[in-house]
């Protein structure tokens, strides 16, 4: 983030801190629970998001050099990204040609060719079939039109994304991420240097709860005071927050009381990873947050059977500097990332799986999201707009307060 924008977000916290006051949506609005519970909505979603929107593998440094594989299978579709021997990221089907069993089985890794475990058939980095077993007693299988089915798959400013459709194509002149991060974060990740930034630690949780209750847990911190009074609320001031959007993008500033001691040393030493915490969310399920020591990564993707359920993954990447050279740091370090991940399954996941309950019992039609919660209006607008829904109504608050 460039500094001068850091300033003046870090000014703004200051002056909502002085006031006692913080973001305003404008008003209230009101988000009805079907959104969690509905198994409609639930198929929409994975076949017009998690199937059809460019998907988020990791950070660059998940595929470390030539030859360097990872699997993925949370969105319903076996897929194997490898850096191939050029360097290139690529993605494919992970599933042989021949039977169409999964050809690498391992999380992650380095090969140059992929062996199905079925019967041999052999790929290489590039998706290339390059070894058939007795071909003599199998057949001529013409290989050139056997390979891997390749998926659209881009690494931008340090982020690894595919898309989930190997039926896909791209207009021509358009890049995958073009749309997905907009002008916006288009310039302002760069800034951050993903590229450098190294996997540490990754942890994941089955939780009781619709993957969109996980991403609301991240989208507003009136509940700091209270749900993490005695953990996240010890670094940050609670309910107190910037919000920016721009069509489906939006960035959340969280306020560290570290900002308490920054700002009042000169500005050229101000900066916003020790201030606050930028949360920037990629639509529909990932989120990145910067800070001083490295990056969080989070991503939410529904259970296939059951809405009430999602699958999270909190990965931490340290930055190059303070990774590897120093045992302890590096342990001070995962125990930090850990911690992390373990208040959001222990108390944010918590609140979740309890929300969950209460909306698949039928209990509440709706709930209130408040004029200190812009990104939770915005992050459903956005949700349901590419759904072609209408956007969540707008409560009157004097019909509130009269309903009380
Ligand atoms: S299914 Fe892969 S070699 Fe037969
Ligand atoms: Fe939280």
């Amino acid at each position: 983030m460039r500094h001068d924008v850091q300033v003046r977000l870090i000014e703004q916290l200051c002056a909502h801190l002085d006031a006692g006051t913080t973001v305003d949506a404008g008003g209230l609005r009101r988000m009805p629970t079907d959104s969690y519970v509905d198994p409609a909505l639930a198929e929409r979603e994975r076949r017009e998001f998690f199937r059809a929107v460019p998907q988020c593998m990791g950070l660059s440094r998940d595929l470390p050099e030539p030859g360097s594989f990872l699997t993925n299978d949370d969105l319903g579709l076996p897929i194997l990204a490898t850096r191939d021997v050029d360097g290139v990221f690529r993605a494919f089907v992970n599933a042989c040609r021949h039977r169409g069993a999964k050809v690498e089985l391992a999380e992650r890794g380095n090969a140059r060719r992929f062996t199905c475990p079925f019967h041999s058939w052999v790929y290489d980095g590039t998706g290339e079939l390059v070894g058939v077993p007795r071909p003599d007693h199998f057949g001529d299988v013409d290989r050139s039109c056997h390979g891997l089915r390749p998926l659209l798959a881009e690494e931008r400013h340090g982020l690894l994304f595919v898309h989930p459709d190997p039926d896909a194509t791209l207009e021509p002149g358009r890049r995958l991420l073009d749309h997905l991060l907009g002008t916006w974060f288009d310039e302002e990740f760069p800034t951050w240097h993903f590229e450098r930034m190294q996997p540490l630690t990754r942890d994941a949780y089955d939780t009781a709860c619709n993957w969109k209750l996980a991403m609301d847990t991240f989208g507003e911190t009136y509940h700091f005071s209270s749900l993490h009074k005695n953990t996240l609320f010890n670094g940050f001031h609670g309910n107190v927050q910037l919000h920016d959007e721009q069509d489906h993008l939006h960035r959340m500033i969280l306020c560290k009381r570290n900002i308490d001691t920054m700002r009042h040393l000169p500005e050229e030493q101000w900066d916003i990873t020790v201030a606050a915490l930028p949360v920037y969310w990629i639509f529909p399920n990932t989120i990145v947050m910067p800070f001083d020591a490295g990056v969080f990564l989070v991503r939410a993707y529904p259970n296939p059977s059951d809405p009430a359920r999602h699958l999270s993954r909190i990965d931490f990447y340290v930055k190059p500097d303070l990774d590897g050279l120093n045992p302890a740091v590096e342990e001070f370090l995962s125990d930090i990332a850990h911690n992390f991940a373990e208040i959001i399954r222990d108390e944010d996941y918590v609140m979740g799986a309890s929300q969950q309950a209460a909306a698949s019992a039928g209990a509440l039609d709706h709930v209130v999201f408040g004029r200190n919660e812009p990104t939770l209006h915005h992050y459903h607008d956005t949700y349901r707009r590419w759904l072609g829904l209408d956007p969540l109504p707008w409560i009157d608050e004097r019909d509130t307060a009269a309903a009380r």
